[in-house]
């Protein structure tokens, strides 16, 4: 039981109670659908059904679907295990959402023009622009004029479309056609899904470590390792908010649907976020700004002759203090990491750098703060509220986070 519990925490669980219909197409991407299913339903907890057409039965089985969605594949209108009925009408009323992946140009070519004649078909006939195609194909049948004009009218009709990328293809070539990867893919998913509750805003999020250079091979950091930026900006993007990510070095993947502007040392990270403050709407700051720098980097290695090295460190400049002339009615979110007098801390800093919501991070608490999935704060509001959390995922933390940002954005 107890393990069962860690496990769960350490989900990333984004789609939670989300109920998604997975239509698998006759596409070569098709092996990609068996692990997209595994994220959604193991990884994210989804509650997905599969639809697999005719053509996709002829390259796999339903038994790795049933597997890891938990129950039988749908494969036909008239003639599966179970009683039939209206299921493509169910299913459709059922499902939040439609994923179909990989989307051949065939089902594309058939929803956008109304064509009904298998039970995927049906049902995205009914579920209408709950749908969201991740198209894959070859270059030629991408550039085909009338498979333009499909996505064009599905596209304009309001169905989601996940543009296929550019890479090697199952012919031996390359070109645009492969299928986007999974996390594109997911992340497209959830904002298809989301209310859009920050759409038409512009969210700047400051994320991972700075590096004061001492000379050209060292430099003083710390280990963030920019996953909570990168999942805040990812969570805002979700909700249809136009976002830019100032990130210092960091190993994690690019975040999806961002734009995303590296810089290494604190000042370039001030200057970076001075310039796109102006704007935004709000600022997310949970980069881990260092607050010392080295004002005399040397330019060659620094030799090591025996004896201690003293090195005397200058202050950098305080981003928030700096931007809070600007403030406005912008929203400014802070982040502090404190190891005593945690919660009186964190207001003094509040309160002193005119912040709406403090993030109060202690990373003496199990799986909280740098380096892990997971993190375990506090949200201090301008009222003085502490609302303490448990230990959860990144994502979700972000999530909320996120949900907080916009009630303050839309005045709730
Ligand atoms: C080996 C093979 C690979 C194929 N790959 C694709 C593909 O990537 N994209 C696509 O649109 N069609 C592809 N096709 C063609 C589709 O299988 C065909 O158009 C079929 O009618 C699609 O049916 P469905 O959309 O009902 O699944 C492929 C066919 C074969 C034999």
């Amino acid at each position: 039981m107890k393990k069962l519990r860690t496990i769960q925490k350490n989900n990333r669980l984004k789609f939670k109670n989300r109920k998604i219909v997975l239509g698998v197409t006759g596409g070569i991407a098709i092996y990609k659908s068996a692990s997209l299913l595994r994220e959604l339903t193991i990884e994210h907890g989804a509650d997905v059904q599969v639809i697999m057409t005719d053509s996709a039965l002829k390259f796999m089985s339903t038994l790795i679907f049933e597997t890891f969605s938990g129950k039988p594949v749908w494969t036909s209108m008239f003639s599966d295990r179970e009683a039939v009925g209206v299921r493509h009408v169910e299913i459709s009323k059922w499902a939040d959402a439609v994923l179909v992946s990989p989307a051949t140009a065939n089902i594309i070519g058939k929803a956008a023009n109304g064509i009904a004649d298998d039970l995927l078909s049906t049902v995205i006939c009914d579920a209408g622009t709950k749908t969201i195609f991740a198209a894959a194909m070859e270059t030629g049948m991408y550039e085909n004029p009338i498979l333009k004009q499909n996505v064009k009218r599905l596209k304009d009709a309001g169905f989601g479309f996940i543009d296929p990328e550019y890479g090697s293809l199952a012919s031996g070539t390359n070109g645009v056609g492969r299928l986007a990867e999974s996390r594109v893919i997911l992340h497209s998913l959830l904002t298809h899904l989301n209310s859009g509750s920050l759409k038409g805003k512009k969210i700047l999020v400051s994320a991972g470590p700075t590096r004061e250079w001492i000379d050209p091979v060292r430099f003083i950091s710390n280990p963030s390792t920019g996953r909570m930026g990168f999942s805040l900006a990812e969570a805002a993007s979700a909700e249809g908010a136009d976002v830019t990510v100032i990130s210092g070095p960091t190993e994690v993947a690019n975040p999806v649907g961002v734009d995303l502007i590296k810089v290494s040392t604190a000042e370039e990270m001030k200057n970076a976020i001075v310039e796109n403050f102006a704007k935004s709407d709000a600022l997310v700051m949970s980069a881990a700004v260092g607050d010392y720098t080295y004002p005399e980097v040397s330019s060659e290695k620094l030799k090591k002759n025996g004896s201690d090295l003293t090195l005397i460190l200058k202050k950098t400049d305080d981003i928030l203090s700096a931007l809070s002339g600007d403030k406005g009615d912008k929203i400014i979110v802070g982040f502090s990491v404190e190891t005593e007098n945690v919660i009186e801390n964190s207001k003094l800093k509040l309160n002193e750098k005119s912040l709406d919501l403090i993030v109060v991070n202690n990373p003496k608490e199990k799986g909280a703060a740098f380096g892990h999935d997971t993190n375990k704060v506090s949200i201090i509001d301008r009222k003085g509220t502490v609302e303490e959390l448990e230990l959860m995922s990144k994502s979700e933390l972000s999530t909320l986070i996120i949900d907080r940002v916009s009630n303050l954005l839309n005045g709730s």
